[in-house]
């Protein structure tokens, strides 16, 4: 079993990552200090396989546990399901050293943290990740929260967990258009720190695809040391946390364009990232292999890398209500070469429309051009 640290002070905690060590959370959570009474928060799609054997696994240890089902889907990522855990937790009497374990992708993990982080002011939880992408990002880092209708993650709380616990063997069963998704933030992790991690994933995607172990271990357990590394010294995202939204600026425009429906968020976070590479260009930030390099592996895996056909208006629009407008200027996560980023504030209009212009106008030309072969610089 890999193990990485989330070095927080007094809130820190392990990342354990490992191939069929679901059940081995009971044992584990027995020399953690909890109380007996625990939580499993999960949808119906995980309960069965996992969520029943795990809550087996925690009776046989002497946990008396309460699974409680939400249904699956972003649209129940609601006020109203976190509602309705309060309701059961109460009514069940669970008490400050109750716990929670939120079992399932980011959704769950975000709406049980968002539970843990507010019920009685905070009790403990452990996020047992079942998606890629919950479990090389959501569960780690301690955003939790929940959506408003009128905009996605505006309800929420950093508030850590006291454990992530991650079974690369779940990932079997997720649907492969999930699998790719969550490889885009993989890519990011390459992108903003680790030009080795970035050719790795290069060389190694049909593995990490395929579920080799080997391979899927160390892409989970690098990303997570990446993700760690960075939490670690900005928690609370006051300043270089901020690198970790690397391609999600126009990501997440794209993702409002198409109303949240047409595209997985890491789908639309690979657009994002070739976007911010080929903005990085105009502005003569970064060299032209980078924006190639970033593209290539993106549509290897399988993620789409050129912008929908939203128009620039409508993207500008979006754009200008985004949490990082500041005085009407955009801030955006830009590459300077494989493996660093910068935070660059004032991004602004004319420059944008220049860029989106050239997405459009040049894709297919990126698309013929020579492949870039080798390891990157
Ligand atoms: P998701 O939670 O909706 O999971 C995707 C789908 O896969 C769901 O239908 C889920 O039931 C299913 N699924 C999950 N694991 C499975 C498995 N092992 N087998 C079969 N099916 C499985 O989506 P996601 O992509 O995991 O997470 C996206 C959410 O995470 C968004 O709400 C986003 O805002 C949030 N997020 C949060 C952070 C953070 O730092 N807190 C970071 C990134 C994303
Ligand atoms: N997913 C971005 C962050 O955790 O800060």
């Amino acid at each position: 079993m890999r193990k990485v640290r989330v070095e927080l002070g007094q809130r820190s905690y392990d990342i354990c990552i490992g191939h069929n060590i679901l059940t081995g959370l009971a044992r584990h959570l027995k020399g953690l200090s909890v109380g007996k009474k625990g939580a499993i928060i999960t949808n119906p799609i995980i309960k069965k396989p996992y969520g029943d054997p795990i809550q087996q696994h925690l009776i046989d240890e002497g946990f008396s546990i309460t699974t409680i089902e939400l249904p699956a889907g972003e649209r129940y990522k609601t006020l109203r399901s976190v509602g309705k855990i309060y309701d059961i937790l109460i009514e069940k009497k669970f008490e400050r050293d109750s716990f929670i374990i939120a079992l399932g992708g980011g959704v769950i993990g975000d709406i049980a943290g968002f539970a843990a982080a507010t019920y009685l002011r905070g009790i403990p939880y452990i996020q047992v990740p079942t998606s890629l992408v919950a479990q090389v990002d959501s569960s780690v880092g301690g955003k939790t929260g929940v959506n408003h209708p009128l905009g996605k993650n505006l309800i929420g709380a950093f508030y850590q967990p006291i454990l992530v616990w991650i079974d690369v063997e779940v990932l079997k069963t997720l649907p492969r258009r999930e699998l790719i998704a969550g490889m885009a933030e993989v890519v990011k992790y390459g992108v903003i720190a680790d030009t080795r991690f970035f050719n790795f994933i290069g060389e190694n995607y049909k593995n990490v695809l395929s579920l080799e172990q080997k391979a899927l271990i160390h892409t989970v357990a690098r990303s997570c040391e990446i993700k760690a590394m960075v939490v670690s010294a900005d928690e609370r995202e006051k300043g270089q946390r901020a690198i970790l939204n690397f391609g999600h600026t126009m990501g997440h425009a794209i993702e409002t364009a198409t109303d949240y429906r047409r595209y997985r968020h890491g789908e639309a976070v690979a657009m994002g990232m070739a976007f911010a590479a080929r903005l990085a260009t105009v502005l003569g930030m970064c060299h032209k292999d980078v924006l190639n390099w970033i593209e290539r592996v993106c549509s290897s895996i399988g993620l789409r890398t050129s912008l929908p056909a939203a128009g620039f208006e409508t993207l500008w629009d979006i754009l200008q209500r985004d949490k990082k407008v500041i005085n009407e200027r955009l801030r955006f996560v830009l590459p300077v070469r494989l493996g660093e980023v910068k935070i660059v504030d004032g991004i602004g209009r004319v420059v944008l429309q220049k860029t989106v212009q050239s997405c459009y106008s040049s894709y297919k030309n990126v698309r013929h051009e020579k492949r870039v072969s080798g390891h990157h610089k």
